[in-house]
């Protein structure tokens, strides 16, 4: 069976208002009043398997309610710091069992085809019950310097006699946008989802060979996890000192046993208001609205009003994020920019 566990720990700077440090994105009410990681959480409730988020000590409460909102039994692993997804997928498959399947999924995505996910999944279990890692490719619509990129290599049908992936003949994360260009060109190859099905011990054999390091103190870390309650709390001395590194850099750039299942349904990565403009239906003007928001002779306006009413008039290509104590106006081609805005704002305090 498939053991759901849900990356929670990023921060989310570009969807300033909204994501903050108290609050990141993927905990923040974004569509129809609910978050990501709840809509994550009920799409990798569909296995009826218990559910564990991996995130940051100071959020445990939201990961707790998250979970208990949708009505989800797992655990919540406690980060006392962050250290990248290497460790945490490290601390994730050092507290499961050696053969269970792990599907590790960011929580920050939108996949609205709950169904076409789940199968798709599915296609990738015979792969990693053989051992391999096994990501999910999205077919590139834009050179985009902020996904990672694969080129599948030889069918497993061929190679192993596995009925569905390929071997990932080169996987290049974050390219410049030269070779994101050139990598479009080329055809044939897709966007690393993010999303990761593998056996857990298969994920220890690949962190031994690619980053012992890691490994080895992520084992000091967890020697001593015990549940308290649904939590499960890593050794704060032992994780301060783990070198911080993504999954992407750390192994799946280099490991030989890495096998790509296309995804063929919408993705996307809600990382700026882009994106979650995208998310909302849009009239004939290219408007798009939530909460309590109005617009009048407006074109591609996107505003976000979940308090109070707000009101865009004879405007164009802008978006507009009220929040209680916080208001974004920007341009359209801005959006990118909305994390250096974060960093302006920390330091005139
Ligand atoms: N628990 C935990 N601890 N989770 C983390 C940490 C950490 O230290 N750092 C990041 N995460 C979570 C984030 O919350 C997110 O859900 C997921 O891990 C991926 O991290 P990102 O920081 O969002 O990665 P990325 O978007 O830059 O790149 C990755 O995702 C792309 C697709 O969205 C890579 O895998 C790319 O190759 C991929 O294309
Ligand atoms: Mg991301």
């Amino acid at each position: 069976s498939i053991h759901p566990v849900v990356l929670c720990g990023g921060s989310g700077t570009r969807l300033w208002p909204l994501s903050r440090k108290a609050l990141p994105k993927q905990f923040a009410p974004l569509v129809d009043g609910k978050s990501l990681l709840q809509l994550s959480l009920a799409r990798l409730s569909q296995w009826g398997t218990p559910v564990t988020c991996i995130g940051a000590e100071d959020h445990r409460f939201l990961l707790q309610e998250s979970m208990e909102s949708i009505g989800i039994p797992g655990r919540q692993i406690l980060e006392p710091l962050a250290r990248g997804t290497a460790a945490a997928v490290a601390v994730a498959a050092l507290l499961a069992a050696p053969d269970d399947i792990l599907l590790l999924a960011p929580a920050d995505h939108h996949i609205p085809d709950t169904e076409l996910f789940g199968r798709t999944v599915a296609q990738g279990l015979d792969a990693a019950a053989a051992g391999y890692l096994v990501t999910f490719g999205v077919t590139p619509t834009f050179p985009s310097t902020g996904y990672g990129y694969i080129e599948p290599g030889e069918s497993l049908a061929d190679k192993a006699g596995i009925a569905s992936g390929h071997l990932v003949a080169h996987f290049h994360e974050k390219p410049n946008l030269i070779e994101a260009q050139r990598m479009l060109l080329q055809g044939g190859m897709l966007w690393n989802s993010g999303i990761l099905l593998a056996q857990a011990q298969a994920l220890i054999d690949a962190l031994e060979t690619w980053a012992p390091d890691i490994l080895a103190t992520c084992r000091r870390a967890t020697a001593d996890c015990k549940l308290d309650g649904s939590f499960l709390r890593i050794d704060r001395a032992a994780f301060e000192s783990c070198r911080s590194e993504s999954i992407d850099y750390a192994v799946l750039e280099k490991h030989s046993k890495t096998a790509v299942v296309p995804f063929s349904g919408a993705w996307s990565d809600v990382g700026s208001w882009g994106a979650v403009a995208a998310m909302h239906e849009s009239d004939k003007d290219g408007n798009r609205l939530s909460g309590k928001a109005t617009v009048l002779d407006a074109r591609n306006t996107f505003v976000h009003a979940p308090l109070r009413p707000v009101v865009a008039l004879g405007t164009e290509d802008l978006v507009i994020v009220d929040t209680q104590d916080a208001v974004l106006v920007a341009h359209v081609d801005s959006l990118e920019q909305v994390k250096e805005v974060v960093g302006l704002l920390t330091r005139s305090g």
